[in-house]
């Protein structure tokens, strides 16, 4: 792994640091409080090249390298990780799975419109009963020729009701098992497609969560992504990649909670010097820095591994898993440096904690991240 950024890179770094800075942190509290999706900004973020950074220009994208969308990731979650993970989602779950596996019809029909911002795409694998345990889909889509019937519920959808492209994961034929599941893509507005409730949640409080019902939908054979059966493979693979982005998403939350608590450490004075004088707050620091580096170093490892197209499902587990335990660790530290101030809402470590918890369980928990990886070692 070549441990030097290139110019494009450390550019687009910049650029992300830049709109994090000037266009995300002014309203990141009010969004937090108000569960308010920060529309304006994702289409900025679209209109920058954020939305689909690893597209081929010729559908509307950056044709940028996972280390750059890595490093864009970082910057806007140390300011706002509910715009990463709408980011996120976009990026690496929907645009790279329909490139990557679409036909050259989806992808001119939907690519340029989740790329530019214009409109939004969702991922729905989770039900109320199959979340770690995947392969358990009770959304059925049953072949009757020339479509497919959808019924059944999906549950904590990322982008729910905002978005207008869904990924829907369903069981064709129950007898295959896993290898029976297809991909759906289904769009707001089909006939019996309906969205529950946002839910109201601890953390990345911006992004819209909700759950999806279908009763009877009718979804063209043609939205059908890769063979028949392939559905459980697609969405193994994108989440590969998935976990890559939000490893970033807990890079960026460590990195953020860390600098406001280095910042502040040098300013605070008890016993008449600077809390960064008394040696328990340096340990901290110490910690901090010392964990954040190795989850960047994990991810750009995972990230390099997808460019240079080697396997990368062990890589993104591993930066995964580590990256998300140092982002809650760094947090909650980052609160206790602040003292009481941490604990109100204008010191933003609250959030950043209360941000972190959550990637330590989308896109596989930490322990579906020891499963893949143990898994690897093991083969
Ligand atoms: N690439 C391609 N195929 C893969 C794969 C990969 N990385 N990993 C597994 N597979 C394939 C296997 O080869 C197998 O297929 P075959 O039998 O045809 O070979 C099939 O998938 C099933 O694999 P397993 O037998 O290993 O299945 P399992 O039931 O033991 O479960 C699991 C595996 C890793 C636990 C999986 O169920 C899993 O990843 N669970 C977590 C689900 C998850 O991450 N959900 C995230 C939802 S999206 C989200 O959360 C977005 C967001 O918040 C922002
Ligand atoms: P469960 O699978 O019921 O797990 C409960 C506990 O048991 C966990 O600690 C888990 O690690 C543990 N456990 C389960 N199986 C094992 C095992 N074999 N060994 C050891 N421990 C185990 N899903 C989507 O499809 N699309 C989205 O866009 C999306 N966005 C989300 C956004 C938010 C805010 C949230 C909260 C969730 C989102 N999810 C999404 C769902 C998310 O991926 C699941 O919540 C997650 O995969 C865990 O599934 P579960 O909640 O059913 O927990």
């Amino acid at each position: 792994m070549d441990f030097q950024l290139t110019e494009e890179q450390l550019a687009v770094q910049a650029a992300a640091r830049e709109f994090a800075q000037n266009e995300l942190w002014a309203g990141v509290i009010e969004r937090d409080e108000h569960q308010k999706f920060p529309a304006e900004q994702i289409k900025k973020m679209g209109e920058l090249g954020f939305m689909g950074m690893m597209v081929s220009p010729e559908y509307g994208g950056g044709g940028m390298d996972t280390v750059s969308y890595v490093l864009a990731m970082e910057e806007i979650s140390k300011v706002d990780a509910s715009c990463s993970v709408i980011m996120s989602v976009n990026n690496s779950l929907v645009c790279w799975g329909l490139e990557k596996y679409g036909t050259e019809e989806q992808k001119r029909k939907y690519l340029p419109g989740l790329t530019s911002g214009q409109i939004i795409g969702a991922f729905a694998l989770s039900e109320p009963e199959a979340g770690s345990d995947a392969t358990s889909q009770r959304t059925t889509a049953e072949d009757k020729g020339d479509y497919y019937l959808l019924n059944g519920t999906k549950n904590w959808i990322t982008n729910g009701t905002t978005a207008s492209v869904y990924l829907v994961v369903a069981q064709t034929n129950p007898e295959l098992k896993h290898r029976g599941i297809n991909v759906l893509i289904v769009e707001k507005g089909m006939e019996g497609f309906q969205t529950g409730p946002k839910e109201n949640k601890l953390g990345i409080r911006g992004s819209d969560t909700c759950s999806l019902m279908f009763t009877d939908v009718k979804v063209p054979k043609e939205n059908r992504i890769g063979e028949d059966g392939f559905g459980f493979k697609f969405a193994m693979q994108v989440l590969a990649g998935g976990r890559i982005g939000i490893a970033a998403q807990a890079l960026g939350i460590a990195s953020g909670a860390y600098e406001l608590s280095l910042k502040y450490s040098k300013e605070r004075k008890a016993f008449g010097v600077p809390i960064s004088q008394h040696q328990a707050i340096q340990f901290k620091l110490a910690d901090m820095a010392t964990n954040i580096d190795a989850a960047r170093l994990l991810c750009l490892q995972s990230a390099h591994d997808k460019d240079a197209h080697q396997d990368y499902a062990k890589s993104g587990a591993m930066a995964k898993l580590f990256a998300s335990k140092t982002a809650m660790d760094t947090a909650v530290e980052a609160v206790q440096i602040h003292g009481g101030y941490g604990f109100v809402k204008e010191y933003h470590v609250e959030r950043m904690m209360r941000d972190a918890k959550i990637t330590q369980i989308y896109e596989g928990t930490s322990e579906i991240q020891k499963i893949v990886i143990s898994r690897e070692i093991l083969k």
